[in-house]
């Protein structure tokens, strides 16, 4: 079956067209990695390196075998409901409570699937406008890894929960906007820096809360990837962002700004209790009063907060959203410590598998040798 009739409301016409603007550019510097004269580029090409490098391919290292049961798909305790509490919560059977568990992770996922989708044409994006070959090629290894992502995430929709969502509307327009500006460095901002970083922090917190086997390698080998790209915005901005103008950082600052209150506010699966009958402003009030999802809205900027810290976009209005927001704190995290951590737990997973299965085998071997004695 199509996915298209998998929806669980109408995602509208099949195709979302945005017009592009801003020039391609071609350079004409041979660039490659280990490249001896310098350059003056050489991590942005080592990053591109590691790039190809560390390619992967999810219908092999996924073990799709792997069983999951959508009414259950990530194990979510009854308290990160935001109905949990309510009087809706009481009326409901515990077949319904299944089908509410089962729009939520279809909700959240899809967003993913919609995100990694909108990734991948942010990062041709850069590929087409950024003016310098090496920033070019390195980009060119992340639309691989959007486009090997979003397969994922679909896969594991289509497959395994069997229902999907539609794009949500303020995910739609931030994305609109960061695609539409003609200017080069807006790509990086709106989705390297602040769709990414919500997301990255969305998969860790389910990466490490989940108990369901298959989640959770799909979270961590994506996570692993995603360490570059933050990487690779994080470079490109900083040095880019020494260069501009108090005016044209302010700009850039309110976007954030702006962006961050969207996301916190009007990105909250409103839609998935609309679908189950609660009207609009109740289901907002339950989020809003949900201990555990406030906590969830905290944590979703753990990435983004030191990452624009560290890019130079840390005028007096940001500090200030940040702190009305409760979340200035987090800005002194390291970055480097938190990807390091992503690309262990994805080979600590990868290692324990294998041994997992080299036990298996081991065990295959002395059945066949203890059979074939008697
Ligand atoms: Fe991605
Ligand atoms: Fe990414």
């Amino acid at each position: 079956m199509p996915s298209f009739d998998r929806y669980a409301t109408d995602p509208g016409d099949s195709h979302w067209q945005v017009p592009a603007t801003g020039a391609a550019r071609f350079s004409w510097e041979a660039v490659f990695p280990g490249q001896k004269e310098g350059s003056g580029r050489d991590r942005l090409l080592a990053l591109y390196q590691k790039g190809k490098d560390k390619q992967w391919d999810g219908q092999t290292r996924i073990d799709w075998e792997l069983e999951v049961d959508p009414y259950d798909p990530l194990g979510t305790p009854d308290e990160a409901m935001s109905l949990y509490g309510t009087k809706h919560w009481a009326k409901l059977s515990d077949k319904d409570r299944g089908e509410l568990r089962r729009h939520y992770a279809s909700w959240q996922f899809s967003q993913f699937l919609h995100g990694e989708q909108g990734a991948m044409v942010c990062a041709a994006r850069i590929v087409e406008s950024v003016p310098d070959l090496d920033a070019k090629f390195y980009s060119a290894t992340q639309v691989m890894d959007e486009a090997r992502h979003a397969e994922i995430y679909g896969r594991f929709l289509h497959e395994k929960i069997g229902l999907l969502y539609p794009i949500n509307d303020n995910l739609q327009s931030l994305l609109g906007d960061t695609l539409r500006d003609s200017r080069w460095d807006m790509p990086y901002l709106g989705m390297q820096v602040l769709i990414e970083g919500l997301a990255l922090a969305a998969f860790g917190m389910i990466r490490d809360t989940t108990d369901k086997p298959l989640p959770k390698q799909i979270l961590a080998y994506v996570m692993q990837d995603e360490a570059r790209h933050v990487a690779f915005g994080r470079m490109a901005l900083r040095d880019y962002y020494k260069q501009l103008t108090d005016a044209e950082l302010r700009e850039r600052e309110e976007f954030v700004i702006e962006g961050c209150y969207l996301m916190r506010d009007r990105l909250r699966g409103v839609e998935v209790l609309e679908n189950f009958g609660v009207p609009k402003a109740e289901a907002e009030e339950y989020s809003e009063r949900s201990e555990f999802l406030a906590l969830f809205r905290k944590l979703l900027f753990s990435r983004i907060v030191p990452c624009v810290k560290d890019i130079g976009l840390w005028g007096k209005r940001l500090q200030q959203a940040y702190v009305d927001m409760g979340v200035l704190e987090l800005g002194d995290a390291s970055l480097d410590l938190l990807m390091h951590q992503d690309e262990e737990i994805a080979e600590k997973l990868d290692a324990e598998r294998f041994a997992a299965e080299e036990r298996e085998r081991v065990a295959e071997v002395e059945a066949a040798i203890e059979a074939g004695g008697r």
